[in-house]
């Protein structure tokens, strides 16, 4: 039974239960050698809603590529968006958490960087891309009034460009180095090598989402307003 178990055998046996415990309010690391059952009788945590949190964290949604590629542009870009915000407002807050309550101070000093260095990206993202695609996919709809005036304000935004760009970014790359100083440690090192690990092939997959999905479907659905506009100002 698992609430007979130390924190630490718990989480040994996988290691995304630190996280679930985190957002009930136990940091693992605090509390390693002590077992489930006392900590959670003392926090007032029912054990249902503990392995309900369990099973949340552990089976975390994923679209398919397959699935994501018959989605329509405005959904994929919706579903990219719901990804962001995960990133920032949960995973990131706690993996900070835990490089912060980590005794290493290469990580330590690297960490701060590379979270800006995410979000910015993700900002300018959204700022940008998202925004264009937007444009593009209401004026495909015939619900912009203005297209000529809406496209003019992003002259200088090309989705070319902006995929090479994309292709050639690598956010992880610097916190990837220090994967081998957190092999072979204690609780704490293997259960944050772990979250950074998973959390740097998510990156990789929703970047393969945009590069190789996203992007495609707006370069195509670009041509198709250029021509439609094209005809339009023709007629008139
Ligand atoms: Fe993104
Ligand atoms: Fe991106």
């Amino acid at each position: 039974m698992v609430f007979e178990k130390t924190i630490e055998e718990v989480i040994n046996e996988n290691y995304v239960y630190a996280r679930a415990l985190h957002y009930l309010g136990i940091d693992f690391f605090e509390n390693s050698s002590r077992k489930l059952v006392e900590v959670c009788r003392e926090r007032g945590l029912n054990q249902q809603q503990v392995i309900k949190n369990f099973y949340e964290f552990d089976s975390s949604a994923r679209c398919s590529f397959k699935e994501l590629s018959s989605y329509p542009i405005e959904l994929l870009v919706e579903y990219l968006k719901h990804t962001h915000h995960i990133f920032i407002k949960e995973k990131l807050p706690y993996i900070v958490h835990l490089a912060k309550t980590y005794e290493n101070p290469a990580l330590r000093d690297l960490m701060p960087e590379f979270v800006e260095d995410l979000i910015r990206h993700i900002y300018e993202e959204e700022d940008t891309t998202f925004k264009y695609i937007h444009a593009l996919h209401e004026i495909n709809k015939g619900y912009e009034k203005a297209p000529i005036s809406r496209l003019i304000y992003f002259e200088d935004f090309s989705l070319k460009d902006e995929l090479a760009h994309h292709e050639g970014e690598d956010e992880l790359g610097a916190i990837r180095t220090l994967f081998d100083l957190l092999e072979n440690n204690n609780l704490h090192g293997r259960v944050l090598l772990n979250e950074l690990k998973a959390f740097d092939r998510e990156m990789i997959y929703h970047a393969a989402i945009e590069n190789q999905i996203l992007f495609p479907k707006a370069i195509s659905l670009e041509k198709e307003v250029l021509k439609k506009i094209t005809s339009l100002s023709k007629l008139n």
